[in-house]
């Protein structure tokens, strides 16, 4: 960025307080060394603003009003945040387009208004066409990578990223009815059809209303959509992650506990439904805590008809279906089952208690045993075991982490039927995948699920970063430039806090296995361990039970309360054993697989215990499941893209001389310490000071006898 030459007044960006950057103009010359700029603002009031003497850094310039509203971000002279938001908000406010190129990348803004631009004819203008000939779409997206999986019979990824509430889901179902419609169906029958109508399921199931967003997808998901030799849809495999399984208890003021539930509740008058002895959402405690039971405009009892239509769309019988809503009634139910004091440390639950009975009925289990097992806990010393009454919070504690229990396994039952149900018999060829994760979340308290889903968006931005660098060296390799160096956020010492040895996750893992362990001294060691030691930690000065992680997006302060618990995430084995004893099919299904289950995650991660530990491996907990799954299911095919590009071979060759001569050009006067360098014949990515990026230390192997050390100066 250069500033204009004197006696040209330049237009400047000022931060604001109010409106987050405002216009200003210069009316006098600048000279360096100037300590501060005479500008006026659009409404005419003159201000000065005071440069900094130890950086001479000015505001960031505006752009020609010429270039503004551009439909790429990447056409404007300058690109800075509020070139960004000038740019996207011109084109929202005076046009009403949503969307916006940067580069590769598509913008969007949701603009909470049904727009008319979503039709089938719309899908046929784009269709076929290339992305930079039309405007910015989501459908253009979505022809790119239909073009690239057909033409170039590669298999592709559209990673749908940005905060709770911005129009993640909406836009990947965009995609895949765009998918849906340009494909030339192969047959089976409307496979596309089944395809669309997994998502009132998943919606039904996990999807909620929270503060943000009435209709919040709690949950991640991949969907890989199978194509055959002629491009036509087969089939679709769909892959959940990080459901908000807390959410089933416990709901904070203003949101709600999954849809299903309201509309389970709006449709207890139906005769089918009749046994199960609901009456309204407001009478469940599972459903009344947000104390907001309705969501304006959608009527809950039509969307039990939309769920039930998509069910049985996949295949999924009456039969089969009322055992799923038995379960989910079961599950308001235990929600209301009182315990009663006795003493301090033990309770019990009426034997006449109602919802228990009725819970107990729905479930087909008895009803002494598991009153029972609700109020004891079974103990195993080395010599005996024996049977221990608990305390009446423990009791209620067990109470939801069962209930929890029983949703997530329904859950994953659920999206395993809809796998089956969508799978293909043919042989696919290629996929298209999309991935609809959350975004990174902040909020005023935050706790165990937000550190998940904040660390998954952490390796996404990673893989993004590397995938979009891999794509900007192809245009210098076209353009022969031999070496470039790009300026870059690399995000890996803060991946390296949470998944490192002796990290926030090694060390909650730890203390999930210490039987004294506790939040707080938990909270102590993660202090102790890496408060003095690494930069992206931290402390809050006012609070022992908290920390902070300096992630790419913002600084995010953490509750330790609760983590511990929730990456464990147990439940009392003897109510379970109680369940596994039940009458009802399905319930016996969604707890068989307990021993299979474990045993092939850790196939699928490499994980294998050491002797003696395989009972601890059993325990897998949470955080090692968002490791394994969100690495080996989700980007391992951006990983196999990127790895296809080995720098080793000729590396040696292409480091002479004259490029150490080069680079030391390039490098005079740079202070930033995360610069990627790129070899542009192969990829070959490297952070100075020189750390190799995780996903290139495989491949990389920077040769001892090179004299790199200069690249350390910095
Ligand atoms: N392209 C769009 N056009 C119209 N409304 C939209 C669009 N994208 C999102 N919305 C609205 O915003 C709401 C939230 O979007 P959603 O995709 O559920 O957010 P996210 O998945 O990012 O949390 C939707 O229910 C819808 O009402
Ligand atoms: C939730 O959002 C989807 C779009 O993502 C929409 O089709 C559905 O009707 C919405 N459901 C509710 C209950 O708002
Ligand atoms: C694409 O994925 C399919 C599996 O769905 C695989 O058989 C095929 O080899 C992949 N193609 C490429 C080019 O990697
Ligand atoms: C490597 O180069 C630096 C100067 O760039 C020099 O000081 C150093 O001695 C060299 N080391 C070896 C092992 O050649
Ligand atoms: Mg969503």
């Amino acid at each position: 960025i250069h500033w204009p030459v004197a006696g040209q007044y330049a237009r400047v960006w000022l931060p604001d307080a109010e409106e987050v950057w405002k216009s200003a103009e210069l009316i006098k010359d600048y000279t360096p060394g100037d300590l501060t700029l005479s500008l006026q603002l659009e409404d005419g009031t003159e201000v000065e603003y005071k440069v900094d003497p130890t950086t001479d850094k000015l505001p960031p310039l505006r752009n020609p009003n010429i270039l503004v509203g551009e439909n790429d971000l990447t056409s404007l002279s300058y690109l800075h945040e509020p070139a960004v938001l000038h740019n996207l908000k011109v084109r929202f406010i005076d046009s009403k387009l949503i969307y916006t190129y940067c580069g590769i990348v598509l913008v969007a803004i949701n603009p909470y208004e049904a727009l008319p631009i979503y039709e089938a004819d719309i899908i046929n203008a784009y269709s076929g066409q290339n992305m930079g000939d039309m405007d910015p779409h989501i459908f253009a997206v979505a022809e790119e990578a239909y073009k690239h999986m057909a033409r170039d019979e590669k298999n592709q990824s559209i990673i749908v990223s940005g905060e709770s509430g911005a129009g993640k889901t909406v836009s990947a179902k965009y995609a895949m009815r765009y998918f849906a419609t340009v494909s030339c169906s192969s047959g089976e029958a409307n496979v596309e059809e089944r395809v669309l109508a997994s998502s009132p399921i998943m919606e039904a199931l996990g999807n909620a209303k929270t503060t943000r967003n009435d209709n919040s997808s709690r949950f991640g998901k991949y969907i890989e959509i199978g194509f055959d030799k002629k491009h036509g849809i087969i089939g679709a495999n769909m892959k959940t992650y990080l459901l908000e399984k807390s959410r089933v208890v416990f709901q904070a003021h203003g949101e709600r506990n999954y849809h299903i539930f309201y509309q389970l509740c709006a449709s207890s008058h139906l005769p089918e439904f009749k046994p199960f002895k609901l009456g309204c959402a407001d009478d469940f405690h599972c459903t009344n805590q947000g104390q907001s039971p309705v969501i304006d405009g959608v009527d809950d009892a039509k969307e039990m008809s939309n769920t039930r239509r998509a069910f049985s769309l996949l295949g999924t019988c009456d039969s089969d279906q009322m055992e799923i809503y038995q379960i989910l009634a079961a599950i308001l139910h235990l929600s209301n089952v009182e315990v009663k004091d006795q003493s301090a440390d033990r309770c019990s639950i009426l034997p006449d208690n109602v919802h228990l009975m009725v819970f107990c009925e729905l479930m087909g289990v008895s009803f002494e045993e598991m009153a029972h097992w609700l109020c004891h806990r079974k103990l195993q010393t080395t010599t005996e075991t024996y049977v221990k009454s608990v305390s009446k919070m423990n009791a209620v504690n067990g109470r939801d982490a069962l209930a929890k229990h029983i949703y997530s396994r329904l859950f994953k039952w659920i999206v395993d039927s809809v796998n089956n149900a969508l799978k293909s018999a043919k042989k696919q060829h290629s996929f298209i995948g999309v991935l609809d994760i959350y975004g990174f979340e902040t909020f005023d308290v935050n706790s165990f699920e937000q550190f998940c889903i904040n660390y998954a968006n952490e390796k996404l931005q990673q893989q993004f970063n590397l995938h979009v660098f891999k794509l900007e060296q192809e245009e210098y390799m076209k353009e022969a430039i031999p070496w470039t160096l790009i300026d870059f956020y690399d995000n890996q010492p803060c991946i390296n806090l949470i998944e490192a040895k002796l990290g926030v996750l090694d060390l909650l893992d730890e203390e999930c296995r210490m039987p004294k362990g506790s939040d707080d001294t938990w909270a102590q060691k993660l202090y102790n361990t890496l408060l003095k030691q690494n930069a992206h930690f931290d402390k809050p000065r006012l609070s022992n039970r908290a920390f902070i992680i300096h992630h790419f997006a913002d600084k995010v302060e953490y509750q330790c309360e609760g983590f511990l618990e929730k990456n464990k995430d147990t439940v009392n084995e003897e109510q379970i054993n109680v369940l596994k004893k039940s009458k009802f099919d399905l319930l016996l299904k969604l707890f068989e697989d307990d021993e299979k289950a474990t045993s092939s995650t850790k196939k699928l991660t490499g994980i294998s215990g050491r002797a003696g530990q395989s009972q601890r491996d059993n325990k897998k907990t949470v955080g090692l499941q968002v490791r394994c799954l969100i690495i080996v299911c989700v980007f391992s095919q951006i990983i196999k893209v990127l790895t296809l590009y080995t720098p080793v071979i000729e590396f040696e060759e292409r480091v002479s001389t004259s490029f150490i001569a080069t680079i030391e050009n390039l490098l005079k006067g740079r202070v930033e310490s995360s610069t990627l360098m790129i070899d542009t014949k192969k990829i070959f990515s490297v952070t100075l000071p020189f750390t190799p990026s995780s996903v290139s230390l495989e491949t990389i192997q920077i040769p001892a006898s090179l004299n790199l050390s200069f690249l350390t100066r910095i």
